[in-house]
Order: structure tokens, then sequence, then C-alpha cells
């Protein structure tokens, strides 16, 4: 088997490790919310998130990702409206009334990477938008639900798959949350897709990611010649949300939710 197929069990000691990291991820997203405004470039937020992970001793695990066409190239990915996942910032692209941003963050902290994304309004939302991005987000929390000891990965996908589609939307394929620890991306691959019953089987110790993107139109999406920017084909709004979880004996625990985020 080669490495990237060995699905790593962490002991309590990583966990905790992970915990911190995720906890950092969500703090960091809980950072630059606030600043998520009409006006703001992207690249604001990118410097301010750099700065704000340097401050609490961690990497931003993007910045100088291996690519195929060039290595990725800021600190954060920030994907708005059209843009599915990966976006560049860049100081010409400046937010305006209406738009959506998802902010994906991966700060490494003492060698594990924490890795969560939300999707932010900026102003006021259309309601076709504000749909969107609550769907998307119900999704993720249907995924997370979804996994239970004894469960397989194929049940997440059912689970976000049936209820994008009944919502009218679709489910972007060619991206699946991933296993995360001392490495960014590494095995069990979750498909946001799929059927209940297959797949691995959930094991205690597991550490992986769940971050379906949404399309309100086609799933099919395109890759800029940049190498990362993904788009939908059909140029509609695509949404995101990402936590990273540890299976437990009971279920899960969400490594990047803070303790006030918890959902009722
Ligand atoms: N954080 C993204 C994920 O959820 C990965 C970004 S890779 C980058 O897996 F290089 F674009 F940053
Ligand atoms: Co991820
Ligand atoms: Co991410």
């Amino acid at each position: 088997m080669e490495q990237q197929d060995v699905i790593t069990l962490l002991s309590r000691r990583e966990i905790e490790k992970m915990r911190q990291a995720g906890q950092l991820a969500a703090r960091l997203l809980d950072y630059l919310e606030p600043m998520v405004k009409p006006g703001i470039s992207t690249q604001e937020l990118n410097d301010a998130a750099e700065a704000w992970t340097q401050d609490h001793g961690a990497i931003s695990a993007p910045l100088g990702y291996k690519g195929t066409v060039i290595d990725f190239p800021r600190s954060i990915c920030t994907s708005v409206n059209e843009v599915v996942c990966h976006g560049i910032p860049s100081p010409d692209q400046i937010l305006r009334n209406g738009d959506i941003i998802n902010i994906d963050v991966t700060p490494i902290l003492e060698g594990y990477h924490g890795d969560t994304s939300r999707t932010f309004f900026v102003g006021e939302p259309s309601p076709l938008a504000r749909k969107l991005v609550e769907v998307t987000e119900e999704c993720l929390w249907r995924g997370i639900r979804a996994v239970k000891p004894g469960g397989r990965v194929g049940d997440i996908g059912a689970a976000i798959q049936a209820y994008a589609e009944a919502e009218g939307f679709s489910v972007v394929q060619d991206f699946v949350g991933h296993g995360v620890h001392r490495i960014f991306h590494t095995a069990p691959q979750i498909p946001h897709y799929g059927t209940a019953g297959k797949g691995k089987k959930f094991r205690k110790g597991m550490v992986f990611t769940i971050e379906p993107m949404i399309n309100v139109g086609t799933h099919e999406v395109e890759i800029l010649a940049d190498g990362w920017t993904a788009l939908t084909a059909d140029r509609k709004l695509s949404a995101q949300f990402e936590h990273t979880i540890v299976v437990t004996t009971e279920g899960v625990e969400v490594l990047t939710l803070l303790p006030a985020q918890v959902p009722a």
C-alpha cells in the first residue's frame, strides 16, 4: 500500500494537538469575519490572516502548498460567488455588497493542521444566495451527524447529496474531504455524494475533514490556468463549509468548532 492509502488512527495525545490546531483555525475565522464588508480586498483578508497566524505561533499551510502549475501563493483561500474553492486572494478583488465569500484557513500548530472554512455574506445577500449558504451549512452538519460507530464513509456523502438535491442544488464531485493531521491532505477521501453503507469503516481516532461544495446550477467545475481557481462551469453561485472532525467511541468530536458555536 502507498503511504497515502494508510489511514492513521491518532492517539489521545495527537488528538489533543489536533484540537489545539482546530480551535486556532476556528478563532482565525472568527477574527476575520467582522472584516468581511464591502470595500475590503481579498488580499487584505489574506494579510490579516497571515499576521494573526504568525502572532499565534502557527504557520499558514496553504502558503507555498504544492500545485500543478504554481504552488499556492497566499496564506488562505478566498472563494467569491461562482468560485467553488481555492480562490487566490488579490489586491484587485474588492468585495461588493451581495457577494458571498468562502474563507478557508489551515494553520499548522506544533506540526498539526486545523482545516476549516465558512461562507460569509458581504452586506445583504440575495434570497438565492442566502438559501444556498444555509443549505450548504446544513449539508455539512448532516454529513457530520452521519458519522457513527460502525458506519462507513459513504454514509456522509449520501446524507449530504440527498439534502442538497432535495433543495434543488448540486454537489461538487471533483473535490472531496480528506484525512488531515501532520499531513494536510491524506487518506481517507471523503466524497460529498455517494451511497450509504459503502466505503471505509469509521474507526476511533480517524481524523478527516467534511467540506461540501454546493452549487446552484451544474455540479461541473472548471479550473483556471493558474491550476488553482475552481469555478462553476455555468458561473452560478457555489458555497462551502468545512470542519475537521475526529471519530470517537460515541460518534464525533468537531475539532474546529468553538465551545460558543456548538449548535443547539
Ligand atoms: N484548505 C483547503 C482544503 O480544505 C486546501 C487548500 S490547498 C491550498 O483542503 F493550497 F489551496 F491552500
Ligand atoms: Co480541507
Ligand atoms: Co480547507
